[in-house]
């Protein structure tokens, strides 16, 4: 159909300089949901989709390519063998079991930590460079667990984390406040899930600290607003999980955000779960996963935000990490 212009052509990947390639393990509903969106924001070259359930991992490709006369040229490909991730950029795993009503992240920890166990060796071994991105929950807890199978630096693994909840925080505040959640700089900090921390003293408005904005208008009233709305951040994986029975659509908006600064290097400061050990008061040997704003890059976690926190958020931060540093050392890794 088309007649060669030239007999001496290479291949499109020897002149481009940036062929991204991107790998999603578990195509479930969070799986799907963040590779739609990477599509859809033009973020990647070639996305690979890797799932035990050979059916459906089929499908889903097919699905996928069959939208290919709406967007951008991509390669998808798919299988259940890790042999086709290859030399990928980014891995983002989201294999695993999810909550159902009523369970907290943390009741996933044995079962999913057997499929890390199985899936983590296997994906470095063929992408002995990539940066990996951990969603499957309990989210802070796996990352650490990949970071100890991967034998990466830390700055290459971490994990979703707060970028989520700090989303859901910046939506509710916006909300409240009638502004666009674009506007609203807020962070959610620590665990991701029923721990997190909000950071009050951190947010603005169009570059307007809100607490100089509270204090404007009968401050007891809206200290128990800004607490209710750290409270519906909270709850509000249960409430969707017992609506819907999953959530799917705001990770998959937040992970390709966080795909997005990573492999075009923006530099821009999003709060992941990074290897907290030795930030705010949290000890040296406590190696621990907590969400921290963080510089994200080409090369990962470039570097973390020195953000001014108070006593009472750096006692919740390191209760998070004693949590977890206690969890983690019942683990046979
Ligand atoms: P899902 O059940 O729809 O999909 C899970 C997928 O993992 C399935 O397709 C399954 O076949 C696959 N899988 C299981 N074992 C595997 C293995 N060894 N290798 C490759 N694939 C494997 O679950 P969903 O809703 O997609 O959630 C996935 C995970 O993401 C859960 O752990 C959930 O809690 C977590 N999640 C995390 C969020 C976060 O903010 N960090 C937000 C939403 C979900
Ligand atoms: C959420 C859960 C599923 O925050 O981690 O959506």
């Amino acid at each position: 159909i088309l007649r060669p212009f030239q007999f001496d052509w290479k291949s499109s990947k020897e002149f481009s300089k940036r062929h991204t390639k991107i790998t999603i393990v578990g195509v479930g509903n969070v799986g799907m949901a963040i590779a739609q969106t990477i599509l859809t924001q033009d973020l990647v070259d070639e996305l690979v989709l890797v799932d035990t359930n050979a059916n459906k991992l089929e499908g889903e490709k097919l699905d996928l390519q069959h939208a290919a006369a709406f967007l951008p040229r991509v390669q998808i490909q798919a299988d259940t063998d890790f042999k086709i991730t290859h030399h990928s950029d980014l891995c983002i795993i989201t294999a695993g079991a999810r909550q159902n009503p009523g369970e907290s992240r943390l009741d996933l920890l044995q079962r999913n930590l057997n499929i890390f166990k199985s899936i983590v060796p296997t994906l470095v071994r063929e992408s002995p460079e990539c940066l990996l991105l951990v969603v499957s929950n309990p989210v802070d807890v796996l990352t650490y667990i990949a970071w100890k199978l991967s034998g990466f630096s830390p700055n290459r693994v971490f994990g979703s984390g707060t970028n989520l909840d700090s989303s859901r925080f910046r939506f509710l505040l916006a909300d409240y406040l009638d502004v666009n959640a674009q506007e609203v700089q807020a962070y959610m900090v620590g665990e991701h899930g029923d721990s997190s921390v909000a950071l009050w003293s951190s947010i603005s408005v169009g570059g307007v600290p809100i607490l100089s904005f509270v204090t404007n208008k009968s401050e007891e009233f809206e200290q128990q607003v800004l607490e209710k709305i750290r409270k519906k951040v909270v709850e509000s994986a249960y409430e969707v999980i017992r609506l819907k029975g999953y959530t799917s659509w705001a990770i998959g908006y937040s992970v390709a955000n966080l795909a997005r600064s990573l492999l075009r290097d923006q530099r821009s400061i999003q709060p992941v779960s990074l290897l907290s050990k030795g930030f705010y008061g949290i000890g040296d040997d406590v190696e621990v996963f907590l969400s921290l704003p963080a510089m994200l890059g080409r090369s990962g976690v470039v570097s973390v935000a020195q953000i001014q926190l108070t006593d009472e958020e750096k006692n919740r931060l390191q209760n998070s990490a004693k949590t977890l540093w206690e969890i983690q050392q019942q683990l046979l890794i």
